[in-house]
């Protein structure tokens, strides 16, 4: 074959890409930064230990968004150049055009690399940064700090103060993992928007399971047999006299590792209690089923006045939560608190009736705001003791008491939020154990037996309580003689009770 040059050698003209173009290039490095980014957000997102929602927030819709935002610049830079070149193809159809071969150009592209390279670094950072700030108990508490102070105040003063907020609110099988992502940011929004409850609504529907969460940390095997208590207390008299019961919590029988009977039988493998609650805050239990696994039967307890069958899905699997509703966030009821900060003696009791005053200037009911509160105390307690000297003291701690026990603004204390535990304040362990649930065959659910769950070893003040009883005392209650047919939270409501 000959080569033959008779004829100038034709350019070959492929037609250029209309993405290659400035605006394109500087859409294309944000794509690219974005792209890795959530890359690596969600790379650290399913390998990290904790699971936050919030961090959704960066993965799913923040780095996306540049995604987008990348992408869509270039295609508007395509758009844009195919327009111009349309316009102008007789004078200059590739204004917009990167050109190797120019030197000005190619210096504001390895300016353009280079600015590339940083973007990605520091956008690899930034997630970085982003998702061990988002994990973080300051973030939760503290950036959502007027929306959430309420539970930031009570979680910093419970058991779980060290416990980071993630590992009790967000799950970690995958579905556990999408909803809290979904629901997580959901909640960012509403706190930005400021539409969330007043207060927020609980029992929390969404929350990981209690088995999953808790048992992570407080494993069955571990159940201690008895656990042994002392509630302090201050009666309404003008001497605040100290009266304290203690005993024994009977919440497992046995030692670790025996199978569980006594107050943890309700989580043991080997049964299931269900129960259907005709309130949304699971307060009204009316119907309840206890399964025996082992053998597969099956007893039905019904109050009086429900006949009928529980509607389909609304019956609850009991697990930890439906007793230990608030292991974080303990909203003390206001004559828990005064008490508490008697015994503590950061309260004097040396003041007559100053624990009746304390809780009746806490629960006045036209205090609307936190900021209102203080005056509003101070005039209360002020006038029921003129110039005491040690009447100022005593406002200053039941000002600082109010603070971390009442939120007016979010509608946040023990009144919205009953803690489950026990049956004093609310009605507790009493929803069902109140001999009034029954079998066909008249069977109840024994609770007129006060030792079935404790035994008061001992009861009373100062020396009284040196006495020690092995085989348990009747309670006696401090204010006095009351029908039996009434439960304690009928009287009890942790403000001032008889009255
Ligand atoms: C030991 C587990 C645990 C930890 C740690 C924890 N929570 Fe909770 N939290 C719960 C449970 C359980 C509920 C649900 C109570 C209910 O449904 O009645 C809850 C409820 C809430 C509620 C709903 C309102 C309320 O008081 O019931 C908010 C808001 C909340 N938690 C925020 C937080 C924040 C913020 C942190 C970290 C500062 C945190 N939680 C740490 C277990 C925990
Ligand atoms: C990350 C580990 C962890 C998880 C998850 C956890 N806890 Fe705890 N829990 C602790 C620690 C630590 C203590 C404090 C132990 C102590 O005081 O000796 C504690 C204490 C407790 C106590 C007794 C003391 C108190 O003041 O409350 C209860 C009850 C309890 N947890 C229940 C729960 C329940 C219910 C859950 C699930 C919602 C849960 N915990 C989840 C670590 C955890
Ligand atoms: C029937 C109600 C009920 C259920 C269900 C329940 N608990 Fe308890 N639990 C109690 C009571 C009552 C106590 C005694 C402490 C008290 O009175 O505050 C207790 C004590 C505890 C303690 C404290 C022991 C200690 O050493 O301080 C832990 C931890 C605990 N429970 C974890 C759990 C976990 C985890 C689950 C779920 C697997 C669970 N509980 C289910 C009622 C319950
Ligand atoms: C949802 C209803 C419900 C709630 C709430 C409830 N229980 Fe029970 N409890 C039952 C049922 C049902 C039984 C089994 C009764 C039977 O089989 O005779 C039971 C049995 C018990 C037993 C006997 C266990 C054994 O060893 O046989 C104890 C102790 C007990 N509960 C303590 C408590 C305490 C303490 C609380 C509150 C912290 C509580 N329960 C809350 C339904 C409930
Ligand atoms: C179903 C189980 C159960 C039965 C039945 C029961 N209690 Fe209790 N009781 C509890 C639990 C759980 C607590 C602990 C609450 C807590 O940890 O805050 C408690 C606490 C108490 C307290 C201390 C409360 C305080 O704040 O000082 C007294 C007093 C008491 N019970 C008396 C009784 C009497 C009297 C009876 C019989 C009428 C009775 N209990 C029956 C479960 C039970
Ligand atoms: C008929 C109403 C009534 C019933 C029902 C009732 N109480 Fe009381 N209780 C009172 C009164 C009134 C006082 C005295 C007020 C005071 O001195 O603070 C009191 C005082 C107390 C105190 C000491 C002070 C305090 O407020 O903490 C305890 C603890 C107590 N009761 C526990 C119980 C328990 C547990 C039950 C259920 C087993 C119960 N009470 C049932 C009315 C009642």
């Amino acid at each position: 074959m000959t080569e033959s040059h008779d004829q100038p050698p034709v350019a070959v003209l492929t037609p250029r890409s209309n993405f290659n173009n400035w605006i394109s290039a500087i859409g294309a490095v944000l794509a690219v930064g974005a792209l890795f980014s959530f890359a690596l957000l969600t790379w650290m997102d399913f390998t990290g230990d904790h699971k936050n929602p919030y961090l959704g927030i960066f993965t799913y819709i923040v780095a996306p968004g540049f995604l987008i935002a990348g992408l869509a610049i270039a295609f508007f830079g395509a758009w844009a150049q195919r327009r111009w070149a349309i316009k102008h193809a007789a004078t200059m159809p590739d204004k917009w055009r990167l050109d190797v071969s120019n030197p000005a150009q190619r210096r504001y592209l390895i300016l353009l690399s280079v600015g590339g390279v940083v973007f990605l670094l520091l956008s690899t950072f930034g997630s970085y940064q982003t998702y061990h700030y988002a994990e973080s108990t300051q973030f939760c508490g503290e950036v959502c700090h007027q929306a959430m102070n309420p539970e930031f105040s009570t979680y910093q003063r419970g058991g779980h103060a060290r416990v980071d907020c993630v590992e009790c609110h967000v799950g970690s099988g995958v579905e556990a993992f999408i909803k809290a992502k979904i629901n997580g940011t959901h909640q960012l929004i509403a706190y930005t928007l400021d539409n969330y409850n007043r207060p927020i609504g609980t029992p929390v529907k969404n929350l990981r399971p209690a088995r999953e969460t808790c048992e992570k940390c407080h494993w069955p095997e571990k159940f201690l047999g008895n656990l042994d208590v002392t509630f302090d207390h201050s009666l309404s008299d003008k001497k605040n006299t100290p009266y304290s019961v203690r005993m024994l919590m009977r919440v497992n029988t046995g030692r670790p590792g025996s199978p569980l009977g006594g107050i943890h039988w309700h989580v043991s493998p080997d049964s299931s209690v269900e129960y259907y609650a005709a309130d949304a805050q699971r307060q009204d239990i009316v119907w309840m089923r206890v399964t025996n696994k082992k053998d597969g039967s099956a007893k039905i307890f019904r109050n009086e006045e429900f006949k009928g069958e529980p509607p389909a899905g609304l019956v609850r699997v009991m697990d930890c939560i439906d007793c230990h509703n608030r292991p974080a966030h303990v909203f003390p009821t206001a004559n828990d608190a005064v008490e508490h900060a008697l015994a503590l003696g950061t309260l004097t009791n040396k003041l007559p009736n100053i624990k009746r005053t304390a809780v009746q200037a806490m629960v006045q009911k036209d205090i609307t705001t936190a900021a209102a509160a203080p005056a509003k105390i101070a005039d209360f307690i002020k006038a029921k003791y003129a110039d005491n000297p040690e009447a100022p003291a005593a406002i200053a701690e039941v000002q600082k008491i109010y603070a971390v026990t009442i939120f007016p603004e979010r509608k946040a204390d023990w009144r919205v939020y009953p803690n489950n535990i026990g049956h004093k304040d609310w009605p507790g362990c009493f929803r069902c154990h109140d001999d009034k649930h029954k079998t066909a065959a008249g069977e109840t659910v024994r609770a007129s037996d006060c030792t079935s769950c404790h035994t008061i070893i001992s009861q009373g003040k100062g020396a009284e309580l040196g006495v020690l009883s092995a085989s348990g005392m009747e309670f006696k209650h401090p204010g006095g003689e009351y029908d039996q047919d009434l439960q304690c939270a009928d009287c009890h409501n942790g403000g001032i009770q008889g009255k």
